[in-house]
């Protein structure tokens, strides 16, 4: 038998072992995408002018920060290959590539006022043109956890002048770009920038203020968002006509058990897990159960005010309601009770409840991602019934495992498990759900994973100097899924 008779039966078998998938077809406009981000599959860190990031800095001060002493020096050596990257995208057939842009290619030293690179605004030039004369449309993430190093010297965004730094590099991206990329979503991830980034220290910029350097983070972040949104409307949008949004993702919690007390400790979860980034941006303010909670924990720890910042009457105006569309990141589940021992003062401990997780349900290989299908359309209900069934743009989902791992059947069942619960929340709920983006195109720098831990749709061998790309079986079905807008796919 030939190698290819082999790996097309392997093939066959491989994904027919897979979970009960919804008959339903995806509506006309439904959008499908596939996302990167700059810092994950660039390299070139020092390339055209390009200063550190946050990430740069740290890890080339401590390798030690990655499981793997691994750093995005040369990654999947996109900025090189970018060209090749956007023909796998052709390939795969989908509507939309959602990269984000790396701040300090841009601008090398970052702050307000400072001197564009002109090979950095040629690299994003080419890609966009590219992307374009392909049919593939451009959703542009203007920010994707690399904040130049430069600006987190000077506190990044615990001072609130990053919201003018921020300003006046997104003004730059929509000046530049603006005539043909129509989808910018402001900020990747806001709870991850800030609690991962300045409290629980697993992202850079590593910082340990916990239940403090977390909210300033946010709030500061909230009113860059509003702002950048106004200033797109009121300056760009009559003449560029795109769209802006935010990506805050969203681990969903559901009740440990059937009891009124764990039901309100999963509403209690959601609130400050999911509502303290959208709340402001859907409702206006910060959800008002996390407002009365860390005002009155607070006190009691000895604060002269909350660690909770207030909005202004100003800031409310100019935040609420700044979204075209709300792009929602979601991989996985928890089960919510009240309890644990955190540190205080922390986000954690303000919130009270602590996590577990249903002993049956599929592990990956990353530690914090269980295959849970029906907690997505969980959540994409929750946000229909909290916040006025608002255009919800799954900006990613995606499954983790180790190795080469062409054939990923794993993969596969869990994108068909969670596209199944995406078309129950469209038919059976009325979510208006307007797309779904698959992360990521390539297997890339996983943060503090290092390369360990393959979210790709794409294999990418990291010891060939070439960073040789090889389709998964994913990345054919998914490619089928895109072109017959079905699940049933055999
Ligand atoms: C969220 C982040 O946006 C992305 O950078 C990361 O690689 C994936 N989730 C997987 O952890």
């Amino acid at each position: 038998m030939s190698m290819t008779v082999i790996h097309s039966i392997a093939f066959l078998f491989l994904t027919a072992v897979s979970c009960e998938v919804s008959n339903y077809s995806f509506p006309e406009n439904f959008q499908f995408g596939v996302a990167t981000a700059s810092y994950q599959i660039e390299g070139g860190w020092n390339e055209g002018g390009r200063s550190e990031s946050i990430w740069d800095y740290n890890l080339h001060q401590n390798p030690n920060l990655t499981d793997d002493k691994s750093n995005g020096d040369i990654a999947c050596d996109s900025y090189h290959k970018w060209k090749e990257d956007i023909e796998i995208v052709k390939n795969l057939g989908v509507d939309f590539y959602r990269l984000s842009i790396s701040w300090s290619r841009i601008l090398p030293s970052a702050l307000k006022g400072s001197e564009l690179s002109t090979e950095g605004v040629i690299y994003y030039n080419n890609i966009i043109d590219e992307l374009i004369a392909n049919n593939i449309v451009p959703y542009v993430t203007i920010f994707h956890w690399d904040t130049p190093q430069v600006l987190e010297f000077k506190g990044g965004w615990l001072n609130e002048t990053v919201i003018e730094d921020y300003i006046y590099y997104a003004r730059i991206l929509f000046e530049l770009y603006g005539d043909r990329v129509k989808h910018w979503i402001t900020f990747n991830e806001p709870h991850q920038i800030c609690e991962q980034g300045y409290a629980t220290a697993e992202k850079a910029p590593f910082k340990t203020l916990q239940g403090t350097g977390d909210y300033l983070c946010y709030h500061h972040v909230a009113i860059a968002h509003g702002k950048i949104y106004r200033i797109y409307e009121e300056e760009y949008k009559p003449t560029q006509k795109g769209q802006v949004g935010i990506t805050i993702d969203c681990v969903f919690g559901a009740p440990k058990t059937d009891t009124e007390e764990d039901k309100q400790a999963a509403i209690d979860y959601m609130e400050f897990q999911y509502g303290w980034f959208a709340h402001p941006i859907l409702s206006g303010n910060y959800p008002p159960l996390m407002i009365e909670k860390i005002g009155e924990l607070s006190r009691r720890e000895g604060f002269p005010k909350s660690r909770l910042p207030e909005f202004t009457q100003d800031e409310i105006k100019i935040i609420n309601g700044s979204f075209d569309f709300l792009g929602l990141n979601h991989y996985t589940t928890v089960l919510c009770s009240y309890g644990g021992n955190y540190p205080v003062p922390s986000h954690r401990n303000d919130l009270g409840t602590i996590d577990s997780i249903d002993p049956s349900w599929k592990p990956s290989a990353a530690d914090w991602l269980w295959e849970v299908p029906w907690g997505l359309r969980g959540l994409l209900v929750y946000i229909k019934d909290h916040y006025n069934n608002p255009p919800v743009l799954i900006t990613e989902n995606g499954w983790a495992n180790r190795g080469r791992y062409i054939h990923d059947v794993d993969r596969i069942n869990y994108m068909k498990g969670y596209l199944s619960e995406v078309l129950k929340a469209i038919y059976d709920d009325g979510c208006n759900v307007i797309g779904y983006t698959a992360w990521s195109l390539l297997d890339n720098f996983e943060w503090t994973y290092g390369y360990t831990m393959k979210f790709g749709l794409v294999y990418v061998d990291f010891e060939s100097e070439n960073r040789t790309r090889t389709p998964r079986d994913s990345y054919e079905i998914y490619k089928k899924i895109v072109a017959t807008k079905s699940l049933q796919i055999y």
